[in-house]
């Protein structure tokens, strides 16, 4: 089962980056090519149906699996990238996480008006990014397809968050 293998392989770290967070470390995964393989593959059919024009993955840990996935999928990659990073004209949005705030922003001609976009990340949490993300698409005229996670931290009820897409969120391991 892909769940218990990555929930044996993801490491927890106490008091990162801050007292009281437990954090969920994905790099012992990407130590194991086959199980990162198996992830791409258990993110791609958790897919099928939906209508996918792009994969926005989300700076830094949605840079890890976001461009294999959109190459599985045949479709472009888009980078979404915390403030200051992309070179051309930007769209940005402010938001809360569950240890700080922060601002992402997109090029301003990374997407196309109507175009349905999957965001990607690795770990759903509050929900904070997803939805600011969520934000950045619509400015650009696009509309979100679905939402794709290695991880949910479901007590933190981020989920709650992107009610109108309550179907259309995946994840593979869920806390
Ligand atoms: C982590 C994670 C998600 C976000 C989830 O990223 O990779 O992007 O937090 O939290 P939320 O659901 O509460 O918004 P982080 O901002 O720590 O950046 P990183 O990927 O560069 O480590
Ligand atoms: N992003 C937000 N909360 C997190 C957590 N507990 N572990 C890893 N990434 C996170």
């Amino acid at each position: 089962m892909i769940e218990s293998k990555i929930k044996s392989t993801v490491r927890d770290v106490l008091d990162f980056p801050k007292q009281g967070i437990v954090f969920k470390d994905i790099t012992p995964i990407l130590k194991d090519p086959v199980l990162c393989q198996e992830i791409t593959a258990a993110l791609a059919g958790q897919l099928k149906g939906l209508d996918i024009d792009v994969v926005a993955g989300i700076e830094s840990r949605g840079f890890l699996f976001g461009p294999v996935l959109a190459q599985l999928l045949n479709v472009p990659f888009v980078p979404i990238r915390k403030a200051g990073k992309l070179p051309y004209k930007t769209v940005q949005q402010s938001y809360d996480l569950e240890y700080g705030t922060a601002t992402i922003e997109v090029h301003e001609d990374a997407l196309l008006k109507g175009q349905r976009v999957l965001i990607h990340d690795d770990l759903l949490a509050t929900g904070g990014t997803v939805v600011a993300v969520s934000e950045l698409v619509k400015q650009l005229g696009a509309e979100v397809a679905g939402y794709s996670f290695i991880i949910a931290l479901e007590f933190l009820n981020g989920k709650a968050r992107l009610t109108p897409y309550s179907d259309k969120i995946f994840s593979l391991a869920a806390y």
